[in-house]
């Protein structure tokens, strides 16, 4: 059974799907963008990213959807975060 991709849109513009269950960090990679890293363990909050609204933290959590088109990402709130 084929899994069911979403559509990503990164604050770059670039636009990238992933399925249930992708990590975080490579799709970020794959629309040019690094998302910065602390502990690892879920605890500092260094790695984390408004998804439609709502903050996750990508070293404890995989992309998940259900009954949406798309998921908005947005990382506004730290300057270094974009890659020059
Ligand atoms: S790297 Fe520390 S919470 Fe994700």
């Amino acid at each position: 059974m084929k899994k069911s991709k979403i559509k990503i849109k990164w604050p770059n513009n670039i636009e990238t799907y992933a399925s249930e269950g992708d990590d975080w960090f490579s799709v970020a990679e794959n629309a040019g963008l690094e998302i910065p890293t602390g502990c690892l363990t879920g605890s500092c909050g260094a790695c984390e990213i408004d998804v439609n609204g709502e903050t996750v933290r990508p070293c404890i959590q995989n992309i998940s959807f259900s009954n949406i088109e798309s998921l908005n990402v947005d990382f506004t709130s730290d300057p270094f975060w974009l890659k020059s």
